[in-house]
């Protein structure tokens, strides 16, 4: 594994100039964040050595490399899902190959289930801890310990001053945001009401399918994590209706600019 980093690294790396800070997994609601970053560098990863390529699609996604409010950004255009069949090891790899560019800082996003009874739909959530409900771990198997240790510490998953810091230029710039507990399951099908309703009493707040193998992978490797949840949906008794990817996406994008907002300001700040 650590030789497929280390190639992936070097290919990057003869693409781009200058040191990365701050990596950044463009889920859904920051799609739009890639079109404010100043770009040095766009690598499908269909031309990145042994990174995981789409069998779905014919293109799966883009690296992209370049500046933003000042920061300079690796940033992945499209993740990988667990239910798209790609094993814990293989949809975190570009984590490891983000941390090998240099990457000081992970930012990621997704959309979720709110199960918040004060959450609304279209809320900007800053995940401030996780539930892993994954039926795996990515760090399961051998480990590397010029990676990471064996018995990684969770205790602070998610980075306590960037979370400060995001709350503050949030209030600064009027931006609502709710703070919470993400758990992350594979899907892909929606929550029941049942799954919603003992989700909640574990102490989630919002349920979705991805940022929790990246951050796991991420912290094994030290990096400080900060994560949003844009809130699409609600599984909260009483409010619960069906749910379908295009009502996902529609309200992932109306409250895409207000994240985008909230980022660029935090960037700055970091
Ligand atoms: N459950 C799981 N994943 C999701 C949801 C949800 O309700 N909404 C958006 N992604």
């Amino acid at each position: 594994m650590l030789k497929k980093i280390k190639e992936a690294t070097d290919f990057i790396k003869s693409k781009a100039s200058k040191d990365v800070e701050i990596g950044v997994i463009l889920g859904t609601g920051l799609g739009g964040l890639a079109e404010d970053i100043n770009v040095e560098a766009a690598i499908p990863y269909e031309e990145i050595p042994h990174f995981p390529v789409s069998t779905v699609q014919g293109h799966s996604g883009k690296l992209i490399i370049g500046e933003l409010s000042g920061k300079r950004v690796v940033a992945m255009q499209g993740r990988f899902h667990f239910y798209e069949g790609y094993t814990m090891q293989e949809l975190t790899f570009p984590v490891r190959v983000m941390k090998f560019l240099g990457i000081e800082k992970l930012l990621v996003s997704n959309a979720a289930g709110g199960m918040h009874p004060d959450f609304e739909i279209g809320d900007i959530m800053i995940i401030d801890d996780h539930i892993n409900l994954f039926p795996s771990n990515p760090l399961i198997g051998k480990n590397y310990d010029e990676l990471g240790p064996r018995f990684p510490d969770m205790s602070v998953p998610y980075d306590l001053d960037i979370i400060s810091t995001i709350e503050s230029v949030a209030k600064k710039n009027n931006i609502k945001v709710q703070k919470g507990t993400y758990v992350g399951v594979s899907g892909p099908t929606f929550e029941t009401p049942a799954e919603y309703g003992y989700m909640s009493r574990i102490g989630g707040d919002a349920v979705g399918m991805s940022t929790v193998p990246e951050v796991i992978v991420a912290r094994h490797m030290n990096i400080p994590c900060f994560a949003f949840s844009i809130i699409t949906d609600l599984g909260v008794d009483g409010k619960i209706v069906e749910v379908s990817h295009e009502e996902v996406q529609k309200v992932a994008q109306k409250s895409e600019k207000i994240l985008t907002k909230l980022v660029q300001e935090v960037f700055k700040e970091l």
